[in-house]
């Protein structure tokens, strides 16, 4: 229902115009779904395939916007992929199969595409400059720039952002200590590694999601772990495969919320990721007195399953900040759980948020501020002090897709109607989101 074209279109809860997304409070949230492919496993499955001698096939690959990035960046570097719907079949001829690209990278908005393509490019005997938009230009490169000169490639940021400029050569194999837990860093520097001679270790402060060392054996490539240090070794070729990515687990996490923060409300979500270094926000929510059930269906190379949440009277926690990495993307929609629940919930640990699409802290602190939740914005996260009425509001989304929807999920529950400017940027990742969401609030 999205309409780009900024007719109205009105429905019940949702209304599109060309300046912002009108959202009306909802009396229930259900229904049963299935989610659009995760976000983080497509790109993912999208890269190996490419690096791969033959042809890979992936069903339910993600919908949004990010990963179709990384889909036109693969072919600017000559790959053949053929996309139709949620198909993709990547015509992979192995790392030398790319070639220079005629002109920089379009990374768009997503981070991983150009921190994770920056790892295979580092071994490329060719110059390419990876970019994206104006958001992504905001955020940092030297993280990853920083392991892949010490494996003897060129890799220069500007001022420590995109463009990020990569020529490419023989690379030496290393061991790399994490200073933040960041699984595109890990997985860029691990992609490097599989085109040195030798054994390259990532060593992490806490476990990232680790969809890397799941599906690379998937690609005929091992991959050791010993408690957080992840080794290959190179040189490595990598084999085509066939796979279906489980549906999206942070996109998940609003429907869930919205489930848990609405009267008489059941949601149910199938064949979705329960990967365990993804799932960390369903732990936080059931410690907050919250009524989920998941079963799990398939166990590799993905946990995959089913998860059920029905309407809860929610109660604050302090969020541990260990558990902060597995859920990092999640605490838009835990931060709106956090507004709806009585008393009060802390986030620490979380200071990687304001390096993300937008600085989530606080675009989190002005629009739920804004609705009349009593907050504090932290260095590192945020307290709410939840519990009391929301109002709507005016708000900007920040061109943070999660940002759209934590606040869109909230606009459910306040006594009044409510207005996100810019909340079509939610297509980065669930372009069915507002259909979704107006299907469940019928
Ligand atoms: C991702 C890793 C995380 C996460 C991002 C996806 C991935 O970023 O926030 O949405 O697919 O590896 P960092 O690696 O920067 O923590």
């Amino acid at each position: 229902m999205l309409d780009q074209g900024g007719q109205r279109m009105p429905t019940r809860n949702t209304v599109l115009t060309s300046r912002a997304m009108r959202i009306g409070s909802a009396q229930r949230f259900r229904g049963r779904f299935s989610l659009p492919g995760d976000k983080s496993i497509s790109h993912r499955l999208a890269l190996f395939g490419a690096l791969a001698e033959g042809a890979t096939q992936i069903e339910n690959f993600s919908a949004g916007a990010d990963c179709a990035s990384t889909l036109s960046c693969l072919r600017a570097l000559g790959v053949a992929v053929q996309h139709e719907g949620t198909s993709v079949r990547i015509h992979g001829r192995g790392f030398s199969g790319l070639h220079a690209a005629p002109g920089p990278l379009d990374a768009g908005n997503s981070g991983s595409t150009l921190r994770m393509l920056a790892g295979v490019l580092a071994g490329r005997p060719f110059e390419s400059v990876l970019t994206g938009d104006a958001s992504l230009r905001q955020r940092p490169v030297e993280r990853v720039a920083a392991p892949l000169r010490a494996m003897g490639a060129t890799a220069i940021p500007t001022d420590g952002r995109p463009p990020l400029t990569i020529r490419g050569g023989t690379l030496r194999s290393i061991a790399w200590d994490l200073p933040v837990p960041s699984a595109q860093v890990k997985t860029a520097v691990l992609l490097a590694g599989l085109q040195a001679t030798g054994t390259t270790t990532v060593n992490e402060p806490a476990l990232s999601r680790d969809h890397t060392e799941r599906l690379l054996p998937a690609f005929g490539v091992p991959v050791q772990r010993n408690g957080l240090a992840v080794c290959v070794t190179g040189p490595a070729r990598l084999t085509p495969t066939t796979m279906t990515v489980p549906g999206d687990a942070s996109s998940a996490a609003f429907l869930v919320v919205a489930a848990l923060i609405l009267p008489d409300s059941e949601v149910r979500i199938d064949g979705v990721l329960l990967n365990p270094t993804r799932t960390a926000f369903l732990d936080v929510l059931r410690r907050m007195n919250a009524t989920i059930e998941t079963g799990i269906t398939a166990s590799a190379p993905e946990p995959v399953g089913w998860i059920v949440a029905r309407s809860s009277q929610l109660a604050g926690i302090e969020v541990p900040a260990d558990l902060v990495p597995a859920l990092i993307d999640e605490v838009p929609a835990l931060a709106v759980a956090a507004a709806c629940a009585r008393g009060r919930t802390s986030f620490s640990g979380a200071a990687e948020l304001r390096v993300k699409e937008s600085d989530r802290i606080s675009a989190l602190a002005e629009g739920l501020g804004r609705m009349g939740v009593a907050l504090e914005e932290r260095p590192d996260g945020l307290a709410i002090d939840g519990g009391r009425p929301m109002r709507g509001a005016s708000l900007n989304a920040h061109d943070d897709h999660r940002i759209a929807m934590a606040l869109s999920v909230a606009a459910l529950r306040a006594q009044s109607e409510t207005q996100i400017a810019g909340a079509e940027c939610a297509s980065i990742s669930f372009p069915q989101f507002y259909e979704y969401l107006q299907l469940a609030t019928r």
